[in-house]
């Protein structure tokens, strides 16, 4: 760049001197300036493009080449990932400490103090709380998940399998994959995640919603999707949850069994009905099969509830399940039971989510800010009866096993309750009653 600008300069100069100024002579400076123009403008995109559009590591080197490439005196700073990732590992860990201060956790463990969480912290070789909540698309998980995340110093994985796109995975061959990727999450090993990781830098919301991680990310973004990064800044965090909206819940068995993970499940239901309303207004449902098929999604509920059935007995202290409905009907004491399940008690910040996300409506459809006693409900205005009636016929049996009334006719579905007030799981025994579990 730097030849080709200093040689239309000499031309240009040789020409003024020798020759006389005619239009030929305007014409060709002319060309060559803006030759130059388009050079410096390009050049400049260039670095733009490179300062926000690459990953990290190649960031750096560039920074390097560019710095020789490029006059000496233009300002760029040489960024040293090494520093920040340790001065930004030692922010967080600040961070936690100031966030657990005062805190406790339920009386499932006693005695908790602020040296006591050392026992849950990966770092400090120990094991961390980890909640997981199963569900499948629109049916409350980014609400439950925000109410965990608000839990202090806790680490908040997402929905790990984005980038599967709008599948429901209920077996092999996927299912081994996706079930490794989730362990290596829970256990900080980001090392092999690179199509994870890949995709999330294009797709920022697989981070976003781990506000603390994201908090560091807006500020160093250059070691952002370093799993170099990742995996220490994980390991800081004595609490880790995550939410998974595309694995049925029966998959999940192997991740109970692992008592080193140590992992508890929250199974979140909801009526088919308000899930399916929910999803016609979502662009990428209506072309997946699995997103809009009544039969799939309320066979999937089936599936789900003998998983359930089969979970409550055999992990008693590892496993809920939990309605949308209820949990709309009366937040604050559902949470208040839900983060007891996990170990958690309220915390100040907890009380102050659900006052600001339980009692009015605004934000957009994605938003958690919402009347949580008539959000579950919208579906009996949004949907005609026709619509309604096919979606019975569909998960006539799904709905009976998790407690949902059918709509009779257009102005009954208007006014009715859609829920059986006590929900509590069922089973037949063998002379065919049905008994709690
Ligand atoms: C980067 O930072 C580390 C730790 O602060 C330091 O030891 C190292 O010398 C620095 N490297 C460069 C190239 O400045
Ligand atoms: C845990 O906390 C209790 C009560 O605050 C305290 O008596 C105990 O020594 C602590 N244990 C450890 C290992 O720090
Ligand atoms: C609608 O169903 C309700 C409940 O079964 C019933 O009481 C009512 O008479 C029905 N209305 C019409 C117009 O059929
Ligand atoms: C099934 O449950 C019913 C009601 O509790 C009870 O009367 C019956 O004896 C049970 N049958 C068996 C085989 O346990």
């Amino acid at each position: 760049m730097n030849y080709s600008f200093n040689t239309s300069i000499k031309i240009f100069k040789w020409r003024h001197w020798d020759i006389r100024w005619n239009r030929w002579n305007l014409i060709s400076v002319s060309t060559l300036m803006a030759f130059c123009l388009l050079t410096v403008f390009v050049g400049q995109y260039i670095i733009n493009y490179q300062t926000t559009k690459l990953p990290a590591a190649q960031f750096y080197e560039m920074d390097n080449s560019m710095k020789t490439w490029l006059d000496s005196d233009v300002p760029l700073q040489i960024l040293n990932i090494t520093a920040d990732i340790s001065n930004t590992l030692e922010d967080q860990r600040d961070d936690n400490k100031n966030e657990l201060i005062g805190y406790t956790l339920h009386s499932n463990f006693v005695g908790s103090s602020i040296e006591n969480f050392s026992k849950f912290i990966p770092e400090n070789g120990g094991t961390p709380i980890r909640s997981i909540i199963v569900t499948t698309w629109r049916s409350g998980s980014t609400f439950v998940g925000d109410v965990l995340n608000s839990v202090p110093a806790n680490f908040y994985h997402y929905e790990p399998l984005l980038d599967y796109e709008i599948i429901q995975i209920r077996g092999p061959p996927l299912a081994e994959e996706v079930l490794e990727r989730i362990k290596n999450l829970l256990n900080c090993n980001y090392a092999p995640l690179d199509r994870y990781l890949q995709y999330g830098q294009e797709h920022t919301w697989l981070f976003t919603h781990n506000t603390r991680l994201w908090e560091k990310c807006q500020r160093k973004p250059h070691i952002c999707w370093l799993h170099e990064f990742l995996k220490p800044f994980c390991k800081l965090f004595p609490f880790q949850s995550m939410k998974v909206v595309r694995l049925r819940l029966k998959l999940f068995e192997e991740l109970l069994d692992d008592k080193k993970l140590n992992v508890k499940i929250l199974y979140l239901v909801r009526d088919p009905r308000g899930t399916l309303q929910s999803r016609k207004h979502r662009e990428w449902c209506p072309s997946n099969i699995d997103c809009y098929d009544p039969v799939r999604l309320c066979s999937d509920l089936i599936s789900d509830y003998s998983a359930s059935i089969r979970f409550h007995k055999k992990y008693p202290d590892q496993f809920r399940v939990i309605r949308y409905e209820d949990l709309s009907l009366d937040p604050y004491e559902h949470v208040e039971k839900l983060l007891h399940f996990f170990g958690f008690q309220l915390h100040p910040n907890i009380i102050k989510f659900l006052d600001t996300h339980t009692k009015v409506n605004y934000g957009g459809v994605s938003s958690t800010y919402r009347d949580s006693k008539s959000t579950p409900f919208h579906w009996r205005n949004d949907l005609t009866f026709d619509e309604v009636v096919k979606m019975q016929r569909a998960c006539k049996s799904a709905m009976k096993l998790w407690g949902y009334v059918r709509a009779y006719n257009e102005t009954h579905q208007k006014y009715f309750k859609p829920i059986r007030s006590k929900f509590e799981l069922t089973r037949r025994n063998e002379s065919g009653v049905r008994i709690l579990v």
